[in-house]
């Protein structure tokens, strides 16, 4: 029987076959990259540090692993990258990275000595080792000029030794996703799936026959059924045609996707963006007064009950549209490793749509028991904040005990 496009098991089906065309490297809108990192045993013990890059904020962390699941962080620092570094040159920008290293360390200059580090690079990428890995694409509207096709452990290398920064040894690269896995699993062993909902959005799991991990790199899906905003939107991004579900799913675009839906039913606020989502679909006021305040903010000075209303409900299908296609996303890779959901899974997760957004945890949930039945009690979806930066740390620790 044919699927309804759009239909929860149409996504399902369709994501399933180009899971498997990507593993098989036939042609496919999933990368399905191998990450060469071996989960934690737990054990790890150690000073450890970390760079987390993936938005427009990069952050330092110096962590110490305890054992038996334990991580702290000593010290963390964030730095926030500005705009013109985003659309500038690689020198630039990895030299901004290397000061912002520096900086970190200035008051205990003998750590950079023998640093062995974590690098978190949250843009797909091709690695042929533990620690290296050529940028395929820029995405969430990065433009770095001259990095794409290069390896960008060498070019941030090039911009320590720049800075004067000797000793120092960046000894895993990493996605976001990945390092998130590894977060997780340094103490919880039933973790083998990982996604980012933030400013991009991507997912990797645990493959058992193949003894690895994969970073999927679902943002680039392309079998939905999109709308005419979606396309408006794509046409009006600078990587058009790409990234199609995370430009319905991501923090990135939704604000955006609500704009046009609402211009195209007569209603313009050309400044909604995706942080003001939460707070208009959390009114629950008679006269939405709430939202009012927004629109007011917003420039629109008088509102009527029923655009409010309009505003409200574009916003709430919006959100509940990028769950629903995250959670079907999610049960095709489930289904995928675990085909009868005999086992647990713990899906760690992080990124602030997911951590700011009402409900999208529950709008996850609620599609997953649509989907799975009562066996859905079996998949635990577990909030793993900062597992980028963390993640990093471990897979430092993970990665020093092999040889590179
Ligand atoms: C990137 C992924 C990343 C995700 C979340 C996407 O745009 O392609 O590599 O994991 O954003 O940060």
């Amino acid at each position: 029987m044919m699927e309804r496009p759009g239909s929860l098991k149409k996504i399902i089906k369709d994501f399933h076959s180009e899971m498997l065309r990507g593993l098989q490297n036939k042609k496919s809108s999933l990368k399905m990259l191998p990450a060469y990192i071996d989960r934690p045993l737990s054990s790890e013990k150690g000073r450890s540090f970390a760079i987390d890059l993936g938005g427009t904020n990069l952050r330092i962390l110096e962590a110490g692993l305890k054992g038996k699941g334990r991580i702290v962080a000593f010290r963390q620092r964030q730095f926030s990258i500005k705009r013109e570094l985003l659309s500038g040159g690689a020198e630039a920008f990895f030299d901004f990275i290397a000061l912002s290293l520096k900086s970190f360390l200035e008051e205990k200059s003998k750590l950079a000595k023998n640093m062995k580090l974590g690098f978190t690079f949250s843009f797909p990428m091709l690695q042929t080792g533990i620690a290296s890995g050529r940028l395929i694409h820029w995405t969430k509207e990065f433009s770095v000029r001259s990095v794409t096709g290069k390896d960008v452990v060498n070019l941030f290398n090039a911009a320590l030794i720049r800075k004067g920064l000797k000793g120092i040894k960046i000894v895993a690269l990493l996605n976001d996703t990945v390092a998130t896995l590894i977060a997780r699993s340094y103490k919880d062993k039933n973790c083998d799936i990982a996604l980012i909902l933030g400013t991009g959005t991507n997912a990797c799991y645990y493959d058992r026959t193949r003894q690895g991990i994969i970073n999927i790199e679902w943002g680039s899906f392309n079998k939905l059924p999109r709308t005419v905003y979606d396309l408006e939107l794509d046409k009006s991004t600078d990587n058009p045609g790409e990234q199609t579900l995370e430009k319905m799913v991501s923090g990135r675009y939704l604000g955006r996707i609500a704009r046009l839906t609402l211009k195209g039913l007569g209603l313009n606020i050309p400044g909604l963006e995706t942080e003001y989502l939460s707070g208009i679909e959390l009114d629950s006021s008679k006269n939405l007064l709430r939202v009012k305040a927004r629109l007011k903010s917003l420039g629109l000075a008088k509102s009527s009950l029923e655009e409010r209303k309009l505003v409200k409900d574009v916003c709430l299908l919006v959100s509940l549209r990028a769950a629903r296609i995250v959670a079907a996303s999610l049960a095709a890779v489930i289904m995928h490793i675990d085909k009868n959901l005999s086992r647990r899974h713990s899906i760690a997760i992080d990124g602030s749509l997911y951590q700011r957004h009402p409900w999208f945890s529950r709008n996850i949930k609620l599609t997953l028991k649509e989907i799975f039945g009562k066996k859905a009690a079996k998949i635990k979806l577990v909030l793993t904040k900062n597992g980028s930066s963390q993640g990093a740390a471990i897979a430092a620790a993970v990665a020093s005990k092999c040889k590179i």
